[in-house]
């Protein structure tokens, strides 16, 4: 259908190109050619983005945008509100460039996915890529041509909220994901009209700000940048990601909107990028704040010599470089670089073609925006039954039986906004299944629920109080006016009549959201009170977590019969977390992060430096590496997850013990299922390069292969290994693989894995 919309409306308004310009050089050659026409002001205004709200009424829109004073727009998110800013480009303005629409489609968009730190616990890339593929023809149904997504950083501190915007902790699972969501958002190309182009951020290393405050400094040696942190961006990029998202921090003191090493020397030169660059919010105004321009001035030229092309929701650019260009500081060729990319863009997104083949006419208009029949509810409940990790099950405490009365608790059991995660677009609470609901859904007919909420989230009058950190722009937190003790007893009552408890615990999703850092990585409030006084009855106790970050949930591990993990599971969750906790679904997600112990112990995560007093299991602690009032490691590791079955694996067998240079050898094992229900693992291959030139991690996730097994059935599973799993950035920042030993390590997670070893030659 929306071919034959794009069809009409392109004749409609006469593109700027007509039929299909194929090539490289035909597009260069129109870019070119249109730059050519194009005033200083005309240029200018192509590098401007700006946020729809109240700081800029339409009417006055309409004229800058009709004046070619705007390139593009964010966060205005139906055709008929994008509709006439499009006319108003692409008839009304001289040289009819379109606009483009951009929004942050991260985990769906009318359907709410789970979040990203929920996809990447599923380690199914094809759940990934299906979550943004379903965001993204939602999102270009509703005449959005760009997502600011996916947000790739590394993460390894759970201080920072947007730990739950990425895919966790890993390099290598990081990128996996970073590919598969690139995928997902631009289908076969961004030109198609159920597509949107994917824009890869916040370059670079955002997830890495000191003490996980958010936008705080980044200060990282070139090692570990290559290594570790630099990967998942590339692979974005590798995949076609049309566009970049600079970050709001500083990178070894040189803020990345003005950082020339960051965006010249490394993107485009070393990396051969060719797309657009966004600045982030307000970030080159941002610059006079971090001490590095004295004045507006002085922002906009740092920033466009630097490479940042868009710079969004910001006035320096359009306020300073027509007299920065007319002065000779900076050369129009600059501009025009930017300009450049920014026409790409629009040309990769088949905006030239046909401006309107996302908005469609108006007689194709949705009656209503919000439908129902307009979410994609079967594909989200499946997603988030697999973004689901099972922490502990005591004596199979899961799953529950369909039967008798359940008593359903917590604050977050019945919490509409929270369960759809930070950043969740355009999707609407009240469409969203709460637990409650979902399981009332599972045992209707059959069983009983009761519920009681048990606790608000938090007590701390600072968050919901009066500074009112959660509710600033909208009532997000609805404090219950009880007393914890009197909430508590009434919650103690319910779960006294029921044959099981499930209580669902955790943060609101302000809690885990940009500018959310935390110096406690505990329940909040009286959460776990909570929790205590609901053992004390004896009944089975579940406890399903709700949060965007690991939680140092000691007490939980403990004592509760059943823990699982279910992050903001989305639209669908409630359904999604009552198919596990009822068996429909047999869980399979595993940990991408590491969960600390306490938030003393940050960072935890599992593919650390060597050094050279580690601590040794079973011996003295003394001069070793450790915290002495604390069990060593992780409280869950990377990786980690537990399934209703149980699973075997073999010892490791290598092809050979010798590699040549350019040779394969196979590391491989058998994988039983040895319980008696199907189910999904992941086989892990970790590496560990025994001794190189530079100190290298204790191992490295190299390749994981996630499997299904019906009960008894066993699987040989092969992992290729050649020179390009060992290869590391040594001193020099060389690629390379040196001769010698390594230990292969294929585990069910980071720590439980059996080993073997062979050199490379
Ligand atoms: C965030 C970006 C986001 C942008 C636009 C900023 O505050 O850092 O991730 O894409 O806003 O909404």
């Amino acid at each position: 259908m929306l071919s034959t919309l794009a069809v009409a409306a392109s004749l409609a308004c006469a593109p700027l190109l007509s039929g299909a310009a194929e090539s490289a050089t035909d597009k260069q050659a129109f870019i070119s050619d249109l730059i050519g026409k194009m005033t200083l002001d005309e240029k200018i205004g192509q590098l401007r983005l700006i946020s729809i709200g109240p700081e800029m009424p339409q009417p006055q829109l309409l004229k800058e945008i009709a004046a070619g004073r705007v390139g593009g727009t964010f966060n205005s998110i139906t055709r008929a509100e994008n509709r006439p800013l499009q006319e108003a480009a692409a008839k009304q303005s001289r040289l009819k460039i379109p606009m483009m629409f951009a929004y942050d489609v991260v985990h769906g968009h009318r359907t709410v996915f789970p979040i990203s730190l929920g996809l990447a616990s599923s380690w199914d890339m094809g759940v990934v890529e299906q979550a943004a593929r379903v965001g993204a023809s939602e999102a270009a149904a509703d005449g959005v041509d760009v997502t600011f997504a996916p947000m790739v950083d590394v993460s390894r501190d759970p201080r920072w909220g947007r730990t739950s915007e990425g895919f966790g902790e890993d390099p290598f699972l990081v990128s996996q994901c970073a590919r598969a969501s690139v995928k997902g958002f631009q289908g076969s190309s961004p030109a198609n009209a159920d597509s949107l182009m994917a824009v890869v951020k916040h370059f670079a290393l955002y997830g890495a700000v000191e003490g996980g405050r958010d936008y705080n400094t980044v200060d990282m040696s070139l090692q570990r940048m290559y290594q570790d942190y630099l990967p998942p961006y590339r692979a974005g990029l590798d995949a076609g990601a049309g566009g970049v998202m600079i970050a709001l921090n500083s990178v070894n003191g040189q803020p990345a909107t003005s950082n020339k090493w960051l965006l010249r020397d490394l993107l485009r030169k070393e990396w051969g990028f060719k797309g657009v660059t966004f600045s982030d919010h307000g970030a080159i105004d941002e610059l006079l704040r971090h001490g590095v321009a004295s004045n507006g001035r002085e922002a906009a030229r740092l920033a466009i010599e630097a490479g940042v092309d868009i710079s969004m929701a910001d006035s320096r650019y359009l306020e300073q470089l027509p007299s920065l260009v007319k002065s000779g500081e900076v050369p129009v060729g600059l501009i025009d670089d930017a300009v450049r990319e920014v026409l790409g863009a629009k040309y990769d997104m088949g905006l030239f073609q046909d401006p309107f083949r996302r908005i469609g006419t108006a007689a194709q208009d949705p009656a209503d925006v919000d439908a129902e029949s307009r979410l994609h509810r079967a594909e989200a409940r499946a997603v988030a039954r697999k973004s689901m990790v099972l922490l502990e099950n005591r004596n199979n405490a899961l799953p529950l039986k369909k039967s008798g009365t359940v008593a359903v608790i917590g604050p977050l059991a019945d919490a509409q906004i929270d369960i759809m995660g930070s950043w969740s677009a355009a999707g609407k609470p009240k469409q969203s299944v709460t637990l409650l609901q979902g399981m009332r859904d599972a045992l209707a007919g059959t069983g009983k629920i009761t519920y009681a909420r048990g606790a608000n989230i938090t007590d701390d009058t600072r968050v919901v109080g009066y500074l009112n950190f959660l509710n600033w722009d909208s009532p997000e937190v609805v404090q219950d006016k009880r007393s914890p003790g009197d909430m508590i007893e009434e919650a103690v009552r319910v779960a006294r009549d029921a044959d099981a408890i499930v209580v669902a615990v955790g943060e609101s999703r302000g809690m885990s959201h940009e500018a959310s850092s935390r110096t406690s990585l505990a329940l909040p409030g009286s959460q776990q009170t909570l929790l205590k006084a609901l053992k004390t009855t004896g009944k089975p106790l579940v406890v399903v977590l709700m949060n965007g970050r690991p939680l140092t949930v000691n007490w939980e591990k403990d004592n509760a019969d059943a823990l699982l993990e279910t992050w903001y599971a989305g639209t669908e969750g409630g359904h999604a977390i009552a198919d596990i906790l009822f068996g429909d679904e047999n869980p399979s997600g595993k940990l991408p992060v590491s969960f600390p112990r306490s938030i003393g112990q940050i960072p935890t995560y599992y593919n650390a430096l060597r050094i050279g007093r580690p601590f040794t299991p079973g011996k003295a602690p003394n001069y070793t590496s450790q915290y002495f009032e604390e069990d060593y490691g992780p409280l869950y590791p990377f990786g980690y997850g537990l399934s209703y079955t149980t699973f075997s694996m073999s010892d490791v067998r290598l092809s050979a013990t010798k590699l040549a240079r350019n040779g394969q050898l196979t590391a491989s094992v058998t994988v039983k299922n040895t319980g008696n229900r199907a189910g999904e693992t992941v086989v892990q291959l970790y590496l560990q390069d025994v001794v190189a030139s530079t100190v290298r991690p204790v191992k490295e996730l190299k390749d994981f292969r996630k499997v299904m097994l019906a009960p008894g059935e066993a699987r040989v599973i092969e992992f290729p290994v050649g020179e390009d799993k060992l290869k590391f950035y040594n001193a020099k920042l060389e690629y390379v693989a040196e001769p010698g030993d390594f230990n292969v390590q294929v585990g069910f997670d980071s720590e439980a894995v059996k080993q073997a070893r062979f050199t490379l030659e």
